[in-house]
């Protein structure tokens, strides 16, 4: 397994381009499954869960011709000769699951082993299938796998019992050619949704409300095939946002969206960091005063975001006095305190909440593990701030989520190399 090697880089000064959106592409290449004519997806980045979600459509019989250098992919799925998603492809990224609710639409059917839990959470699928149970489809689901079936699906009002972001997009996904009207309340409100729906909308769907926390979706007969662009990537903004508050830095962000990033705008400028929206881009200053500690709780969109936890984390342990983090998305995404204890933070977890002491003025390096993608961002951040040498292993994980990760900090001063682990 390959790892980064991160030493004490100072401030991190220049710009950065930002890459389409993870959490976006994922569901938007899934849903090309629901015409048979071809669609240009651009602005894609060069990530491994893509390459997956490639080789998942290319397995179900559609055509995927990638251009990575042009960050642009064309996928016609013109047949579709199976609606079974191998575990090999599963076990590798939980994103399949994206894959349900348009096979089912297009096909009848979808087969696929659990996608089972992570290291952040059970990661359980119940409300994408008590959603596509309201459209009229039948859900066997063992240990190891569930099967959708549904002859045809009908319009249905859907209650989520929480705004699971993956559950609002497969029933938004299905319903596109659902007979009737489907309306799906406490829907999950992230910019990938509306994403999703902007997309789905160029190919003839007919969605109303994304972004609301109340989507309507009237189905229609087929979609066609269409070009989008994928918005930029918000939690690589907020990384590298607070990769430029963690080392008092000065960094111009192109093409990023602020609206898409206020809770960190708003919680890195209750720290003291000067965020500023120019014209170019955002530019980040941690370099003109005293950073002082503030208190997060992460929350769905338009709260402060899960995925920005950890980085945040990392940060606070620099900053004049103490913060406390309250994580209510998943149950277990504090694995990272322990690593950052091991470059001697001294942060104490009690169930939901880190108590993070800040005040640190340097951090110490140390071997450290990447538990989940943001994890592992957040333990580089860290490294580029601390004193002698960090090393983070898994960083598999992190390549998942972050588009050429070590050459963007290489070029903005950040000292840290991959090298293949020889053990
Ligand atoms: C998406 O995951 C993102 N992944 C995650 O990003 C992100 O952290 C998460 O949304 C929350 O914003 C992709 O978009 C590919 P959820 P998803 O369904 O859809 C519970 C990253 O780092 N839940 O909103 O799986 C679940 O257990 C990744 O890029 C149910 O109880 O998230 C969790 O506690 C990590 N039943 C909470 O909802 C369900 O049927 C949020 O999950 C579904 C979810």
């Amino acid at each position: 397994m390959a790892k980064y090697l991160v030493e004490r880089s100072g401030p991190l000064v220049g710009e950065v381009a930002i890459s389409g959106a993870k959490n976006a592409v994922l569901p938007i290449l899934a849903a090309t499954v629901l015409t048979k004519e071809p669609c240009e997806i651009y602005d894609v980045p060069q990530l491994r869960d893509v390459d997956v979600m490639c080789r998942i459509l290319r397995a179900l019989g559609a055509r995927v011709d990638e251009d990575p250098k042009e960050h642009t992919i064309v996928v016609e799925a013109a047949e579709i000769t199976d609606t079974e998603i191998p575990y090999e492809f599963m076990k590798q990224m939980r994103a399949s699951i994206f894959l349900m609710g348009p096979l089912l639409a297009r096909m009848g059917s979808a087969v696929m082993s659990m996608p089972g839990g992570c290291a952040i959470g059970n990661r359980p699928i119940d409300l994408h299938n008590k959603g596509l149970k309201a459209l009229g489809a039948k859900i066997l689901q063992d240990d190891d796998s569930v099967e959708a079936i549904a002859r045809k699906l009908t319009g249905n009002k859907v209650y989520l019992d929480f705004p699971s972001v993956g559950a609002t997009e497969n029933i938004m996904m299905a319903a596109t050619l659902a007979e009737g009207t489907t309306v799906i309340e406490n829907a999950a409100e992230e910019p990938e949704i509306v994403d999703l729906a902007n997309f789905l909308n160029k190919m003839g769907a007919r969605i109303r409300g994304a972004g609301t926390d109340n989507i309507r979706i009237e189905g229609v007969a087929s979609l066609h095939g269409t070009r989008h662009a994928v918005i930029p990537d918000r939690i690589e903004t907020g990384t590298f946002m607070v990769a430029a508050a963690i080392t008092r830095g000065d960094l111009l962000l192109v093409n990023s969206v602020p609206d898409h990033v206020r809770p960190v705008i708003a919680k890195l400028g209750e720290c003291g960091v000067v965020i500023n929206d120019e014209v170019d881009g955002l530019r980040i200053r941690g370099d003109l005063k005293k950073l002082r500690a503030t208190d997060i709780k992460t929350l769905p969109y338009p709260g402060f975001p899960t995925d920005m936890q950890a980085p945040f984390m990392a940060f606070l342990t620099t900053v004049q006095g103490s913060s406390t983090v309250i994580e209510t998305v998943f149950e277990n995404r504090f694995m990272h305190a322990d690593e950052l204890n091991r470059m001697g933070a001294n942060i104490r977890v009690e169930d939901r909440t880190a108590y993070v002491p800040g005040d640190k003025n340097v951090l110490s390096g140390a071997s450290v593990i990447a538990t989940d993608l943001r994890a592992g961002a957040a333990l580089v951040l860290a490294g580029l701030v601390a004193e002698g040498h960090t090393e983070v292993a898994n960083v598999h994980l992190v390549e998942r989520g972050y588009e050429n990760f070590v050459d963007k900090l290489t070029a903005i001063g950040g000292k840290i190399r991959k090298v293949e682990d020889v053990a």
